[in-house]
């Protein structure tokens, strides 16, 4: 793909990668992912805004043929899907300054092997004038690491946001306006990147607000043409209360614990509240995410195995701790036939949520009457405690 015009003066280079389908060795990337680098070319100097992924290095090249000097290589966040280049782009154009925030220093030092006084710590709040562009560094730590900055350019009224406000989505479509459905995308993106740092982000969202910015520049997905829609979903996700939703992630190996979730989700629903049921064994853990997003109950449903909790519950159980939603409430449920701990194991893994733990209803053998009625009684706390939470 050629560079692309964002304003006058300032020109997409980044690439697209439609084929990448893992983050992190982690999260699924069912629709790929973009890199976004931007140019930002002033009458006196010219500045890039981070780079590509390594992976992608012939594509910032071309872009960059012809560009005969780089005066500021703006690294905004260390992670090296936007900065992995910025060791060769110094090679290239060894007079450029590399502007980061102090705390980058070190991270840019042991990632990317680029001694910490070759960089230029800049200052919340501290502007480069480009001639006719102006950078300003705004810090906004901790979306998604502790060194991480936005970019403004006051006169279009742009902001780049590298990881903040991103989508894994690799699309011809250079503006979210061109795109159909950019909401699930970047809520998929909020789910697996951003929840951890809910507070942090409510308050990078006033000082965004306070701009009044006309374009949101992200380093993945596409540009925010109409930052109003994005903002907006950024204060409900990250600020919003939970809703009437309980999210089940659950294996079972013999049917039991399948059983006791069908039975669950079925009393649930008949209570009016919504159930929605992940296997672990099959399900995409963004789509679990997702629904983390606004669930305020999760139920943690795992047989026994080897005298505790079947992996792919644990793997559920810590990853959900790790996302910090804001759920109110967690409970396990499950079956085991003689080690009857897996309850307070799991308890263990998720112990940094901040919800309210549930008596568990963990059956000795196959589900029986008795079960099935303790079910029944846990769907009907769970829907009372949900009262009043919008659907
Ligand atoms: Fe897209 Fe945190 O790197």
């Amino acid at each position: 793909m050629k560079r692309r015009e964002v304003v006058p003066g300032i020109a997409w280079v980044g690439a697209e990668d439609w084929d990448r389908r893992l983050f992190d060795a982690l999260i699924p990337l069912p629709d790929g992912t973009s890199y976004n680098a931007y140019l930002v070319s002033g009458r006196e100097r010219t500045a890039l805004i981070d780079t590509v992924d390594p992976t992608k290095a012939d594509v910032l090249w071309n872009h960059l043929a012809g560009v005969e000097r780089i005066d500021d290589l703006v690294i905004q966040h260390v992670e090296q899907d936007h900065s992995g280049l910025a060791a060769a782009v110094l090679e290239r154009y060894p007079a450029a300054r590399v502007l980061a925030t102090p705390k980058a220093q070190g991270l840019i030092a042991d990632h990317l092997g680029i001694p910490a006084e070759r960089v230029t710590a800049v200052a919340d709040g501290e502007t480069v004038a480009l001639g006719g562009k102006t950078l300003q560094f705004i810090h906004a730590p901790w979306v998604h690491w502790p060194e991480t900055m936005l970019t403004y350019v006051p006169e279009d009224r742009l902001l780049f946001t590298c990881d903040l406000f991103g989508s894994h989505l690799a699309t011809s479509g250079l503006l979210a306006s061109e795109v159909d459905d950019l909401e699930a995308s970047a809520k998929r993106y909020y789910a697996e990147i951003m929840m951890p740092f809910a507070k942090t982000i409510r308050g990078h969202l006033e000082k965004v607000r306070k701009l009044d910015v006309r374009t949101i520049a992200p380093s993945h997905g596409p540009i925010h043409d109409k930052p109003a829609t994005i903002l907006a979903a950024y204060e409900r996700w990250a600020g919003g209360a939970p809703e009437n939703q309980v999210v089940i992630p659950y294996t079972s190996m013999h049917g039991s614990t399948a059983k006791m979730v069908e039975r669950l989700t079925d009393a649930l629903v008949a209570r009016g509240v919504a159930a929605i049921p992940f296997n672990m064994a099959v399900t995409d853990l963004g789509a679990y995410a997702i629904r983390l997003v606004d669930a305020a109950t999760v139920v943690f449903a795992t047989p026994t195995v080897l005298v505790g909790p079947h992996p792919n519950v644990v793997l559920a159980a810590a990853l959900t701790a790790a996302l910090r939603p804001k759920l109110r409430h967690a409970v396990v449920i499950g079956s085991y036939g003689w080690a009857g701990k897996a309850p307070e194991t799991i308890q263990t893994l998720a112990a940094g949520l901040s919800a309210e733990w549930l008596p568990p209803v963990f059956a000795r053998g196959a589900p029986t009457r008795e079960t099935f009625d303790a079910l029944e009684r846990l769907a009907e706390t769970i829907a009372n405690k949900h009262a009043g939470l919008k659907a």
